[in-house]
């Protein structure tokens, strides 16, 4: 009878031993919170897509950073929903919009504890719901969107953000946003790109929480879910024009993606576990179907593990407490 050479079960053991060897590891500094403001409430409403989630008040935003801070989280990432729109956004660079009446709530109440940040998009502000401004014929304008993102980067570093997310994927748009800062004197805000951000499905309950008016796709600007070279090669680009951060979204179908970025890149590489991937697990834990916490903190260590240095996600303060509950 030949026994086996090689004992891999050895390590696997008991919980003490499998703790000791264990490779990757979340931390909640390692976790970002999403969360929405929006224009005009006075009491947090539920968003129906994503049980558990909220669009905020100025004041319920207040006390939800609070709350993020204590957690231990390593930030916090304001999305507006304005009440007005139009085809350019006016709000996103308006110092008194939601956005960056959020901003300097959040910066007030716990600027310093963990990094404030904001997206810097315009799908949120405009009447047709396209990350960018609109040609005659409509198509989306990139260089003509650029001026647009400068002059919100500028009205969010006022307002107090620390960092800003760069979600509309136009080209040249880290290289834009750093020279506008930069012409300010804003020289200590960073620059965090989504970098490699896929069209596709995933976005589905988030386009309910800020009331998308969006009618076609982006598939004219954000990447194809067959590509992973060029995710690389959109990284690499955003690296190149200043972004001191990059990030691959969504998380969890983009594994491979994270994993070449990584290695791609010599700064920090987030990911983003999107509205739908936070959907997903908790209407199969609802239905009985799947044990959610496992799930969650399953998704996410997978996330850390491909590469991502931080994770934003909506679970993030839960899977804090839970992380703390472990050690
Ligand atoms: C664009 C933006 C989107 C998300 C983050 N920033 C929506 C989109 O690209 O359609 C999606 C986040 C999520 O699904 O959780 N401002």
């Amino acid at each position: 009878m030949s026994f086996p050479d090689h004992r891999p079960r050895r390590l696997r053991q008991s919980a003490a031993v499998r703790r000791l060897v264990r490779e990757t590891h979340l931390v909640p500094q390692q976790l970002i919170l999403p969360v929405f403001v929006r224009e005009g409430l006075r009491e947090p409403l539920p968003i129906g897509s994503m049980p558990g989630v909220v669009q905020h008040s100025v004041d319920s935003l207040r006390r939800a950073a609070t709350a993020a801070a204590e957690s231990g989280i390593g930030g916090i990432m304001l999305f507006g929903v304005p009440e007005t729109r139009d085809a350019i956004g006016s709000a996103a660079d308006d110092p008194e919009g939601i956005l960056n009446v959020g901003a300097r709530a959040v910066a007030e109440e716990v600027g310093g504890a963990l990094v404030v940040q904001t997206d810097l998009c315009l799908d949120e502000f405009t009447d047709h719901g396209h990350c960018g401004v609109l040609r005659a014929d409509g198509a989306v304008d990139n260089d003509a969107t650029l001026e647009r993102y400068a002059s919100m980067a500028i009205a969010q570093a006022r307002s107090g953000s620390e960092l800003l997310g760069l979600s509309g994927m136009m080209d040249g748009q880290v290289a834009a946003v750093r020279r506008a800062l930069d012409a300010e004197g804003l020289i200590d805000t960073i620059v965090m790109a989504y970098a490699a951000k896929y069209a596709g499905a995933f976005y589905g309950p988030f386009r309910e929480a800020v009331d998308s008016q969006l009618k076609g796709d982006r598939r004219t600007y954000q990447l194809d879910a067959g590509n992973a070279r060029e995710g690389v090669r959109e990284a690499v680009t955003d690296v190149e024009e200043g972004a001191d951060i990059v990030m691959v979204k969504p998380a969890l179908p983009y594994l491979d993606v994270l994993v070449a970025v990584r290695d791609a890149v010599d700064v920090p590489v987030w990911g983003y576990q999107v509205s739908g991937e936070y959907a997903m697990i908790e209407a199969a834990a609802a239905h009985g179907w799947i044990d959610r916490r496992g799930a969650i903190m399953e998704a996410l260590l997978g996330i850390r593990r491909a590469g991502a240095d931080a994770v934003l996600s909506y679970w993030a303060l839960e899977a804090a407490h839970w992380l703390r509950e472990e050690l």
